[in-house]
């Protein structure tokens, strides 16, 4: 891609993730708590415990608003964090004096797609819900295994998506059931379905052509990079843990309307449902790996 085009989409991609706001209509699972604890609660308690087990220096990648590098320096660890977004790094540095955390942890502007990161400093680099949206995601992870110590451990829980028939299916669904947005809402987007349903290699070739077929028109980089995570992580480290969580139900379960009191309940049984798949071999659309520098 030319360096102009790069520029000008990772302005958009800055700008967008500095302005996006929690919509009422478009609910998401991490802007309630409870819905977070039903869906991903134990994933992200052991992701925590298996930070805390690899050591006090730890390097955040994409830290969005702070929320883990704060419970990090928290408990105790000394925490360098960055993101793309100027105003996301704002707000995270707004919460971390919120909770006089200052001297645990440290936010940076930074963009994954060039940086170089300082060498053998840490004992753990870790990304939650980030790696999926950079694009030169060789370099990321090359700079993330040369920012570890020798046996430093890279602790990632990211996105791959679901596959396009379970998209589809997830879509027909999202279509009859009366959720948050209102039907007519619903109806005009149909128009993003294409987008939706992009698989990475799609998006890829759209941002080296210079069209804008699959991509996403606020966020030019969503999911650029979800069907290569695992295989470039597996490429460069030697694999602790690796299991895969939430393949169907979590996506809904946000977006249907219910009554208040039956809500979280119905989120349960949902959530019963998504470890029944798993058992049943499917995959989950998200991961968690520990992997370490070999
Ligand atoms: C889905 S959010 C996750 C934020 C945070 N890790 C969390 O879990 O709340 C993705 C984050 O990746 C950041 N990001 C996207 N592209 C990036 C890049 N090229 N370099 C650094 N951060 C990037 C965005 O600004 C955003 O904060």
């Amino acid at each position: 891609m030319k360096n102009e085009r790069y520029r000008q989409l990772i302005e958009q991609e800055a700008r967008h993730w500095g302005s996006v706001q929690p919509d009422p209509r478009n609910p998401q699972i991490w802007n309630d708590d409870r819905l977070f604890d039903i869906f991903f609660g134990k994933e992200y308690r052991h992701f925590l415990a298996r930070i805390d087990a690899a050591g006090k220096d730890v390097l955040e990648l994409g830290c969005g608003e702070g929320h883990l590098a704060v419970e990090l320096a928290r408990r105790g660890h000394k925490v360098a964090a960055l993101d793309l977004s100027p105003e996301r790094i704002q707000r995270a540095k707004q919460r971390a004096e919120l909770h006089t955390l200052t001297h645990g942890a440290t936010f940076n502007v930074g963009d994954l797609n060039i940086i170089d990161l300082p060498r053998q400093k840490f004992h753990c680099v870790v990304a939650h819900d980030a790696l999926h949206h950079i694009y030169k995601l060789d370099h990321a992870l090359d700079e993330a295994k040369n920012a570890l110590k020798p046996g430093g451990r890279l602790i990632v829980i990211d996105y791959v998506g679901m596959s396009g028939m379970r998209k589809a299916l997830a879509a027909a669904l999202y279509a009859l059931l009366l959720t948050y947005k209102p039907y007519t809402e619903k109806w005009a987007l149909r128009n993003r379905l294409s987008t939706f349903l992009a698989p990475e290699a799609k998006k890829r070739n759209s941002l080296e052509s210079g069209s804008t077929a699959g991509l996403h028109p606020e966020s030019p980089f969503e999911e650029i990079s979800q069907h290569s995570i695992i295989k470039k992580i597996r490429e460069r480290f030697t694999i602790v843990e690796q299991f895969s969580f939430c393949p169907f139900w979590y996506y809904l379960a946000p977006k249907v309307r219910l009554p208040h009191a039956w809500r979280y309940q119905a989120s349960k049984w949902l959530h019963e449902m998504d470890t029944e798949l798993l058992s049943l071999g499917m995959t989950g659309a998200y991961f968690f790996i520990e992997a370490q520098k070999t």
